[in-house]
């Protein structure tokens, strides 16, 4: 396992599409493995591939409830298959909008149909903070940023610190 260095925005890979997985083999595996030890690190609960610059369609989960005990969960092309119309409101974050947290609104449950990490057909449903957490990330796959709800004025604010934090980020490599 190796950690990965995370993608923030703005960088156009993370509006990129990916593309889903023909075979979860060794290397797709491996990619996972990568995927969770890399949001580990980053204190994070969830990780699509493409935050690591992998367009293809894998997303991690772990929301490390229970006393902090490891539950990692492995999402190979999911597919939401069903939507509550009841909405729920969550305060997200995004390991590459690092450190910055705004109210989005998204269906309060919904269920998955996905390939777990030895390629098995699965399928899951989710409710509360898992089910917030799953379509983050699937949002990802389509290139989507949890900002991208936000009124412009909301969002420009963010854009604002985010850049700011990036040059603060610059100035210490240097
Ligand atoms: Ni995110």
């Amino acid at each position: 396992m190796a950690i990965k260095k995370i993608l923030v925005e703005p960088n156009k890979l993370l509006r990129q599409v990916s593309q889903p997985v023909a075979e979860v083999d060794k290397q797709i595996q491996k990619i996972m493995d990568d995927m969770l030890e890399t949001m580990y690190s980053a204190n994070g609960i969830g990780l699509a591939a493409i935050q690591i610059g992998v367009p293809k369609n894998l997303i991690v989960i772990d929301l490390l409830t229970k006393e902090k005990k490891k539950n990692p969960m492995f999402f190979v092309n999911p597919k939401i298959i069903k939507k509550s119309s009841k909405m729920s409101k969550y305060e997200e974050g995004c390991l590459s909008i690092p450190n910055l947290f705004a109210e989005v609104q998204r269906p309060s449950e919904c269920e998955i149909e996905y390939l777990d990490y030895e390629g098995n057909k699965t399928s899951l449903k989710a409710t509360g903070l898992l089910a917030t957490c799953i379509q983050h990330e699937m949002d990802h796959l389509k290139g989507i940023l949890f900002i991208d709800y936000l009124s412009k004025l909301k969002r420009d604010i963010i854009l604002k610190k985010l850049s700011k934090q990036n040059l603060e980020q610059k100035r210490l490599v240097i």
